[in-house]
């Protein structure tokens, strides 16, 4: 440790990272930072045409990497997303739980197919990957790192499908970080606030290109969230994907079964 740069406990050379929901916002920042910081990548995401791009940047940053197509909510696409990290490069130190979808609908209106479909990506999709990154993590060490929300903890209309999910992720991790912990496997969750990304300008529903990137809509939904927020600003990718980078390294090594709140200093409420 003497005489160690500052930032050697956050350098992940040699160590390979998994990072769901890559092809946009979150986790396309958190990849992108986890290779600057040394890692390789391995990249899932639904959206094959997103995942290109990241790799590329990915790539730029001197890392390795591959990626796959990967639906969360399926058991099976998580395994062979992980197996490809361990065929790839050897190992998995990192698996970043990040993928999510967000339903925006009150919930007299709410269809079951739709609490069905956030509970499958936002829930089962988290645990599926907590599940393949222990077994492939062995005896570790290793970190996973869970996307919540802060809707996990705030009341939010409008959020309830949404909110249960995150809640239950918050569980979870708390639950697997207290089994695997002998085995230093460290598990810890994420519960930003309102970040700038997709998916808040589209808030979950099937929205064109145009609408996501109309510039009023997207000035008009920063605005509400700086005014909502003490530090009077909104969040970016960078902002989580920096957190995200702390829970992955050494930095962290004490920590486990924790959730870290970056919200702008207050629940989004
Ligand atoms: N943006 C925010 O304000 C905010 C706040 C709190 C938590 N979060 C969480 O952060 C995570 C990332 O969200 P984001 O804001 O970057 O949104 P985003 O829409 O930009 O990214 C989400 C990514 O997940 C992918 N995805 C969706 N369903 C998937 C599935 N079934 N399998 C694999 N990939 C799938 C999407 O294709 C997309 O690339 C989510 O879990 C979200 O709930 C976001």
């Amino acid at each position: 440790m003497s005489g160690e740069h500052a930032f050697a406990a956050f350098d992940l050379s040699g160590r390979t990272a998994v990072v769901t929901g890559a092809a946009s916002g979150i986790g396309r920042a958190t990849a992108i930072l986890l290779a600057r910081a040394g890692a390789n990548l391995v990249l899932g995401d639904v959206q094959e045409s997103g995942l290109g791009g990241a790799a590329a940047e990915v790539k730029e940053a001197g890392a390795g990497v591959a990626q796959l197509r990967t639906d969360v909510s399926s058991a099976a696409d998580v395994e062979a997303l992980v197996e490809r990290a361990v065929a790839e490069f050897g190992r998995l130190d990192v698996m970043a739980n990040i993928a999510g979808v967000l339903s925006d609908s009150r919930v007299a209106e709410l269809e079951e197919a739709d609490l069905d479909r956030i509970l499958a990506v936002n829930l089962k999709g988290v645990f599926f990957g907590c599940r393949a990154a222990v077994r492939a993590m062995g005896e570790g060490p290793g970190s996973i790192v869970n996307m919540a929300s802060s809707a996990a903890f705030a009341p939010y209309p409008t959020l309830s499908a949404y909110s249960a999910s995150k809640a239950g992720v918050v569980a979870l991790t708390r639950s697997v970080a207290s089994e695997v912990a002998r085995r230093r496997i460290r598990v810890n969750a994420i519960a930003p606030g309102m970040v700038d990304t997709p998916m808040v300008l589209g808030r979950g529903r099937a929205v064109g290109e145009d609408e996501r990137l109309d510039p009023e809509r997207r000035e008009a939904a920063l605005a509400a969230a700086r005014e909502r927020n003490p530090l009077g600003i909104a969040g970016r990718p960078e902002d989580i994907a920096h957190a995200v980078l702390f829970l992955a390294s050494d930095a962290s090594r004490y920590m486990t079964g924790q959730v870290l709140h970056p919200n702008g200093g207050a629940p989004m409420v």
